[in-house]
């Protein structure tokens, strides 16, 4: 059982109001709020050992190095990757996968294939756009259909030995939709092509096992994850971190320089150039021992009760269409009413003190599968209540009679 009222405790920022009225924070799935613990990390690092790592001898900087490769180690634990090494810590989602995208780059032709879901978010669409304009390799869609599933047996057709990479998020942002990712990464793998999952929007509601998965590559963002903005992590097999060439240059990920000629650092570091968000990826291995210490079960059984209640109520709502209507769903909830505009209805509930994302998501071809511009989008933590949701659900009735 989750002792909602304490966690509620834990984050400060949930006793806050918003427009007079107390803060009903339901746009989770753009980012999560942050408890005290991770904010204390943060600022014990400002306070205590903030220093540059694995450049200095002195006591601070061996702290701030031990600290932050201590926060590496947890993360590998979280996803149950087999080395440490094989976590490279990036600064989000978007820049794990143009990490990726830009490495193959050296390995792929125009002879070659890459596909892609109809469910993603931009930032696993536009790098491999880019990558294909590059390479001239052919980049195919596995389509959706209206519960706002992927429809796998077109992802059957799509295969062939000329496919080498399959790229898909494991839960989609804008409809909630849990992808079969499983059989996703076995039928590329039969085909001799390797998978990247953009774990960005499952990471807070399920523990992925990256060896179990076997899956070539797993990115995430640490904010959508309870820890702050600016920081995640890509998770790539040792034998694929190998192969692809470093992304930026710089500081860190060298062995040797001369004028002559550079050799590259050894994984993690190959890839991490630059002085990191030291403070973040510290916080991001707090906000891991966070949610680990609620357990995913715990999680997961709460956050389906919240979604099947808010559910439930909310299509009460006279003339309201939910998109993305998949059993395997998380606690998303993408919607409009006739035709009121999403924003109009995200302005109203801001005004009650409700903060939902409006718009499309940043996944256009989902909004053009459906034909709208855009919908209203209520994502749920395990820090919502049922009360919460009975405001919604009046909050979104109280919109379309004043919009009607
Ligand atoms: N990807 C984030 C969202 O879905 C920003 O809102």
């Amino acid at each position: 059982m989750l002792d909602v009222a304490a966690i509620r405790n834990d984050f400060p920022i949930l006793s806050r109001e918003v427009n007079g009225y107390p803060l009903i924070y339901l746009d989770n799935a753009a980012t999560s709020q942050t408890p005290q613990q991770v904010i204390d990390v943060i600022v014990d690092y400002y306070n205590s050992y903030n220093a540059n790592i694995h450049r200095g001898v002195h006591t601070l900087s061996q702290e701030a190095t031990d600290k932050y490769e201590e926060a590496r180690k947890k993360i590998q634990a979280h996803f149950n990757a087999e080395k440490a090494h094989e976590i490279i810590f990036t600064s989000g989602t978007t820049h794990s996968i143009n990490l990726v995208a830009n490495g193959f780059a050296s390995l792929l032709n125009s002879e070659d294939e890459v596909i892609v879901s109809a469910l993603e978010h931009h930032s696993n669409i536009v790098p491999w756009q880019m990558l294909c304009e590059k390479t001239g390799a052919l980049l195919k869609v596995i389509p959706m259909n209206e519960e706002g599933e992927l429809v796998m047996s077109d992802y059957d057709n799509l295969l062939s030995d000329k496919t080498k990479l399959v790229f898909v998020n494991h839960i989609s942002n804008a409809l909630g939709t849990i992808n079969p990712i499983e059989e996703i990464i076995k039928k590329a793998h039969h085909a001799g092509a390797a998978v990247l999952v953009d774990g960005a929007q499952a990471c807070p509601h399920i523990k992925p096992d990256v060896q179990k998965l076997d899956v070539d590559f797993y990115v995430a963002s640490a904010h959508k994850m309870y820890g702050p903005t600016g920081v995640g992590m890509l998770y790539g097999k040792e034998a694929w971190l190998n192969k692809l060439p470093p992304y930026q240059g710089g500081g860190e990920m060298i062995a040797e320089v001369t004028f002559k000629k550079t050799t590259y650092a050894d994984l993690p570091h190959k890839f991490e150039a630059g002085t990191p968000n030291i403070c973040g990826g510290i916080a991001f291995g707090a906000a891991v021992d966070y949610i680990n210490n609620i357990g995913f079960d715990t999680i997961s059984s709460y956050e389906n009760e919240l979604l099947n209640y808010a559910t439930k109520n909310l299509l009460k709502i006279k003339g309201l269409r939910i998109y993305g209507n998949s059993k395997n769903k998380t606690s998303v909830i993408s919607f409009n009413i006739g035709t009121l505009h999403p924003y109009d209805i995200g302005t109203i509930l801001d005004k009650l003190g409700i903060a939902v994302r409006t718009g499309h998501h940043c996944a256009q071809p989902i909004m053009d599968f459906y034909k709208i511009p855009g919908t209203v989008r209520a994502s749920f933590a395990f820090y919502n209540t049922f009360e919460e949701i009975d405001t919604l659900v009046y909050g979104v009735n109280k919109a379309a009679l004043m919009l009607a």
